[in-house]
């Protein structure tokens, strides 16, 4: 059986038998690192030089924190190739009896494929992990031109973002 970075049976039914035939939607393998996964993130923004190992050594460190990442991918059976990516980051709290919030973080779609419906089905994925391990919510950031998108993935405008970058 494949290594992969959690159980598949938290990949919903329902979203994977809506694919595509040529599409599959799966956890996130260490072999994707040759399969176009770094590409299609680099749609979404700057993700710099990652080595085999780096790549490698930040997956295991995830699988070690059983039900906090979930990487999700959906492949293109035709081609073998990573075509989209979310993730989903369950953060442990103290509040609301110890609850669970989810995070949705790093969203990407290959160009190539945009406007396929799958970048709607990713946060279905996504949102089914959240609800399956329990989070009280799930919460995500994007910028004003996605949020028809998420609107119409079920999310609400919730508030505004503040930041403070140490990249710059
Ligand atoms: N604004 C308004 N509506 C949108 C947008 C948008 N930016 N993107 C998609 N939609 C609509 C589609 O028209 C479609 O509507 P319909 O059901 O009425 O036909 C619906 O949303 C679903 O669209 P999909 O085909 O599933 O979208 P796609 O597969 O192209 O994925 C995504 C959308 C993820 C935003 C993709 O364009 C992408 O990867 N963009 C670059 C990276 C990016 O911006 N990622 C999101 C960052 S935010 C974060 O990570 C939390």
């Amino acid at each position: 059986m494949a290594d992969e970075l959690f159980s598949n049976s938290y990949i919903s039914f329902d979203v994977a038998k809506e694919l595509e035939p040529n599409y599959r939607i799966r956890p996130l393998q260490p072999s994707d690192y040759h399969g176009g996964f770094l590409r299609t993130l680099a749609d979404l923004t700057t993700v710099g030089a990652i080595t085999e190992q780096r790549f490698i050594d930040q997956y295991e460190f995830m699988k070690h924190r059983q039900g906090e990442y979930f990487v999700v991918v959906i492949e293109n059976l035709l081609t073998g190739q990573v075509v989209g990516t979310g993730t989903l980051v369950v953060e442990h709290k103290f509040i609301h009896e110890c609850g669970l919030v989810g995070h949705i973080e790093d969203i990407a779609v290959a160009k190539s494929e945009q406007g396929k419906k799958l970048g709607i089905k990713l946060i279905r994925a996504l949102t089914f992990i959240g609800e399956k391990v329990g989070c009280y919510k799930i919460i995500l950031d994007c910028s004003p031109h996605n949020e028809q998108f998420y609107v119409k993935c079920g999310y609400e405008n919730g508030g505004f973002e503040m930041v403070k970058r140490f990249d710059k």
